[in-house]
């Protein structure tokens, strides 16, 4: 992929926690539209890359580039606003709302170009669960009712709804 064409761009990122680093030079692009995967051991760095892009973390090294410019040092509400989104590891769904209900969260709450009405909310998460493979379980809450897996996709449907343009998980 060329340089120009790379909507997020990481060039040599590097994060150390005292002496160890953490991330180490990690380089890479992402085009609009890809969908990419970070995999690695326990301990590899992932969220810690993760928490670089979303601005959580000053880089001790290197640059990250949105459509060419840098959000290096940019706190995570500008980064967010962007289109930047993440979700987290741990999920924490509203427990007394459904999967959907929880999903549809982000497009009532997301970027302020992106708030919509509860109906339109309700579209834009029957969207981004079915992006996710996830049926609503209907009147089963989140939390009790709903799997694992179904509880950890109203978060990155959500992030879906939001309208984020890239979008990290984990
Ligand atoms: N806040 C922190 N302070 C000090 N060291 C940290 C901190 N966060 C992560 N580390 C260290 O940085 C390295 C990378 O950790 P990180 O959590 O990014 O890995 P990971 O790939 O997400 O692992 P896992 O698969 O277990 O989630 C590890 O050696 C970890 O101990
Ligand atoms: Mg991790």
């Amino acid at each position: 992929m060329s340089a120009a064409a790379a909507q997020l761009e990481l060039r040599s990122v590097t994060k150390r926690f005292g002496g160890v680093a953490a991330v180490d030079g990690v380089s890479f692009e992402v085009g609009a539209g890809d969908i990419i995967g970070i995999i690695g051991p326990n301990g590899a760095g992932k969220t810690t890359l993760l928490n670089c892009i979303s601005g959580v973390y000053r880089l001790d090294g290197g640059d990250i580039r949105w459509e060419g410019h840098s959000i290096a040092g940019m706190p995570p509400f500008r980064i967010a606003r962007l289109g930047i989104g993440r979700t987290f590891q741990i999920v924490r769904p509203f427990g007394s709302m459904t999967v959907r209900e929880n999903a549809a969260i982000g497009a009532l709450f997301g970027r302020e170009d992106a708030r919509r009405g509860p109906k339109e909310a309700f579209e834009a998460a029957d969207g981004g669960l079915e992006l996710f493979g996830t049926h609503d379980p209907g009147p089963q809450a989140a939390r009790g009712g709903a799997g694992g897996g179904d509880q950890a996709a109203p978060p990155a449907a959500r992030r879906g709804d939001g309208r984020p343009q890239q979008r990290g998980d984990r």
